[in-house]
């Protein structure tokens, strides 16, 4: 039946219904939106309705759906090697990725280490962080076992990084089975001075082997943004114990705070980076794990048990990467760069506009991202009732925006024009004059 293109939508919809479990969807949730297919912000239904990607497909999309330059590349690829076992080979895509790449990121990137998406990417960085203190202490007494991470922290949904992660409503079936993790506070600026104290505290046992952060902006929590010059002390502390930096960049690099990497805005530099999500501009799933030179030292030995025993079937997979370097090579142009600046100078426009409206307990802007916490008289949770109403009033509007409880974030494709900018902050605003 399915070979026949008279199958209508709704059937197919019917099917995914009673087959596929969606991510993060109760198995009650109202029928999924059936996408026939996009273009640059846009998202197109099968019944010819045109939505705004506001989120950029979770946060991955960053140069706009069915891009020519990433089909090109992508296609060319597939017609000479879609896939290749990347333990004892290698093939161009690459080496031209990381050969570009690792020069761009803060603090002397020396090797880079390939995964299937940010979850993965922070596995293989909790891994190196603690083989790190295995491969190099003098014996097991001496070998450094805890994580430090934050209050909020969200790095992913395999074991390790929901380990580091916060616990909540989500994790509650699974802490049982996570490792051990010191949580400091989130370093808001209210009270910096006791979570440096805590963070000095929990360093000065010589036990740590690894902080790991989301720099600036916390993605999942909210988009909660914190100060640079308050990670930069909580960097420069860390380094003075010894302690390994891992930032997560999965949601912050390729331009999406401002800077090429969040962490740019640093400066002090973290000696491992995670990264995914628009590292292929949201058309392939793809890992990268980067380690300094001080990292990749403790690996560099003829002792095969100091080898990093991690892979992937798909690690480094040749579509994915001559994706990524397209990707890499657009982000980088001045059209790009322009466009990030435009959508920066516009969220800043409209926050000037709405941010004493009666509504907004909190406005925040970073970068390309731009967050609202909505006073709604109930607590600022992931669960707060509000999020019910949000998403189908926005899609009804023809755009989708995803809140995270009762915050609203605009977090688009950097090829977004003005007018849907426009259109979506009128949206909002319309929502928050009469839907509250
Ligand atoms: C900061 C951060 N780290 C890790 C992840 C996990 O990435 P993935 O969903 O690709 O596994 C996410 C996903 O939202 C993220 O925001």
């Amino acid at each position: 039946m399915l070979t026949s293109n008279q199958v209508s939508s709704e059937e197919l919809v019917k099917i995914d219904q009673e087959k596929i479990w969606h991510p993060f969807t109760s198995l009650q949730s109202a029928p999924p939106i059936h996408i026939s297919h996009g273009k640059g912000a846009y998202l197109y239904t099968h019944s010819g309705e045109k939505i705004i990607d506001a989120v950029s497909s979770w946060w991955v999309n960053i140069h706009g759906h069915a891009n020519p330059r990433i089909a090109e590349a992508l296609t060319k690829q597939a017609n000479e090697i879609a896939h290749v076992i990347f333990a004892g080979f290698t093939h161009t895509p690459a080496i031209e990725l990381i050969y570009r790449l690792l020069p761009l990121l803060p603090g002397h990137q020396k090797r880079a280490f390939f995964s299937d998406n940010g979850s993965t990417s922070v596995e293989v960085a909790l891994k190196m962080a603690l083989q790190y203190w295995s491969n190099t202490a003098k014996n097991k007494d001496h070998q450094r076992k805890k994580i430090i991470a934050m209050d909020g922290a969200y790095h992913g949904d395999t074991f390790g990084a929901m380990s580091v992660g916060a616990r909540n409503l989500f994790s509650e079936p699974f802490n049982d089975h996570m490792f051990e993790v010191s949580f400091i506070p989130f370093p808001d600026e209210t009270h910096f001075e006791e979570v440096l104290r805590q963070f000095q505290q929990l360093v000065a046992q010589n036990d740590v082997a690894a902080f790991i952060f989301e720099p600036l902006i916390q993605g999942t929590a909210g988009m909660r943004t914190y100060r640079a010059a308050h990670l930069d002390l909580l960097i420069e502390t860390a380094h003075q114990a010894s302690v390994i930096c891992i930032a997560d960049e999965v949601m912050t690099g390729f331009g999406r705070t401002g800077s090429l990497f969040a962490c740019d805005q640093l400066e002090h530099a973290p000696d491992i980076f995670c990264l995914s999500k628009g590292l292929t501009g949201g058309n392939m799933a793809l890992g990268l794990t980067t380690a300094n030179a001080k990292i990749v030292a403790a690996f560099n030995s003829p002792d095969a048990l100091k080898t990093l025993y991690h892979g992937h079937s798909y690690t480094g997979n040749p579509l994915a990467c001559a994706v990524a370097l397209e990707s890499l090579k657009i982000t980088l142009e001045e059209e790009c760069i322009d466009n990030r600046a435009r959508i920066e100078q516009k969220h800043s426009t409209f926050l000037n506009h709405i941010q004493l409206h009666s509504k907004i307990k909190d406005i925040r802007l970073q970068g390309t991202i731009l967050a609202m916490e909505l006073d709604t008289g109930e607590a600022s949770t992931y669960f707060n009732s509000i999020r019910e109403k949000i998403y189908p009033y926005f899609i009804s509007k023809g755009i989708l925006l995803r809140p995270l409880g009762n915050v609203i974030y605009i977090l688009p494709p950097y090829v977004i024009k003005d007018q849907d900018l426009d259109d979506i902050y009128q949206a909002i605003e319309d929502f928050l004059n009469h839907e509250i």
